[in-house]
């Protein structure tokens, strides 16, 4: 499938997985341990570099990743993947740093009344407490990205103002996040958002630490993915399967298929690094312990029984 005359050779993209948290914190069903670490490990095994793989929050906001603290013990030794993990305060980096996590994801929003019901907080309180919270794990050797949730649209406030989004990402970086993740929670963007966003962004914000995470809710995250792909955005995060959506923000689906962003990526020359069968493979065995089929068009193209990772 790959088309990789020299001529048809680009820059690669980096894909962060996302399935095992963002994915499964919303799945009505709760996975046992095991199962999570089925999925993680054969996720592990598919070439990607960084996979999210549990939130070390309340287990009150978000009960499907409770067991936080088992699923970090038993993660495979896989080098070359680096996991990391969500934090949401003081009491999640005490956590994570317990268990000997390196690189950790703090998380606000462009919009005050989601990060209200998300995290308790207003977007500037939260920005107070990450401050500590980024210096306090920076200081114990940790990496730390940062993510910009409804940085679009907000599901109570509607349309999103690119310069608010700016701002929060510039105190993110500020603080010394590598990254910022700028989040379609809602996946209601269209590419002439990102295209106002990220040119917003650029204003003060180098184009290597912009990583695009988008949800698919009304089918633009693909051609969202393109657009910011243009721009020159080179980190896009995905979901294996298309699982999940956010607990918080109502109607909103899964992130854009992790396999999905690959056959686009490979097919337009562009290295994703990633093995398109073996991440079918963890959509299957994901599929398998979930009890439903995943809507992702490489699943659906590709799928047959999940094997041994
Ligand atoms: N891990 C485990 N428990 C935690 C915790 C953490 N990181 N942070 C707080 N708690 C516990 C407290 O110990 C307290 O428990 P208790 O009532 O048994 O004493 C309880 O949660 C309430 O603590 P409080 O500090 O008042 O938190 P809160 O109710 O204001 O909630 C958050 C704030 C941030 C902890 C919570 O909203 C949260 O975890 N949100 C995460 C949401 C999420 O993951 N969204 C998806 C990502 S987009
Ligand atoms: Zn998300």
């Amino acid at each position: 499938m790959t088309r990789d005359s020299d001529s048809m050779r680009r820059d690669g993209v980096r894909l962060v997985e996302v399935g095992p948290r963002d994915g499964l914190q919303n799945e009505p069903a709760h996975l046992s341990t095991a199962d999570k670490l089925g999925f993680i490990e054969r996720l592990a095994r598919t070439g990607l570099t960084d996979i999210e793989v549990t939130s070390f929050v309340s287990p009150r906001a978000v009960a499907q990743l409770a067991d936080a603290e088992r699923v970090w013990a038993g993660l495979p030794q896989t080098p070359g993947v680096r996991f990391s993990a969500l934090v949401p305060n003081a009491r999640g980096l005490e956590r994570a740093v317990q268990c000997g996590v390196k690189r950790i994801a703090v998380f606000t929003a462009a919009s005050d009344r989601f990060a209200q019901n998300n995290i308790r907080m207003t977007v500037e309180q939260s920005l107070r407490v990450f401050e500590s919270v980024v210096r306090d794990a920076l200081a114990a050797g940790m990496t730390v990205r940062g993510y910009v949730s409804t940085a679009f649209v907000c599901p109570f406030e509607g349309d999103v103002e690119p310069r608010r989004v700016r701002d929060v990402a510039t105190r993110l970086l500020a603080m010394g996040v590598d990254e910022v993740a700028i989040s379609d929670t809602v996946g209601a963007a269209s590419p002439v958002d990102i295209e106002r966003a990220v040119a917003c962004l650029l204003e003060e914000i180098d184009i290597g630490r912009i990583a695009l995470h988008l949800h698919d809710t009304y089918g633009t995250g693909l051609a969202n993915a393109y657009a910011g792909y243009r721009l020159g955005v080179r980190t896009f995060d995905g979901s294996c399967g298309g699982l999940g959506g956010c607990p918080f923000a109502p109607g909103a689906a899964g992130n854009c298929a992790t396999e999905d962003l690959v056959y686009l990526f490979e097919r337009m020359g562009v290295a994703t690094g990633v093995h398109l069968d073996k991440l079918v493979n963890a959509a299957g065995f994901a599929a398998s312990v979930l009890g439903y089929e995943p809507t992702s068009r490489q699943y659906r193209r590709l799928a047959k029984s999940p094997t041994p990772p």
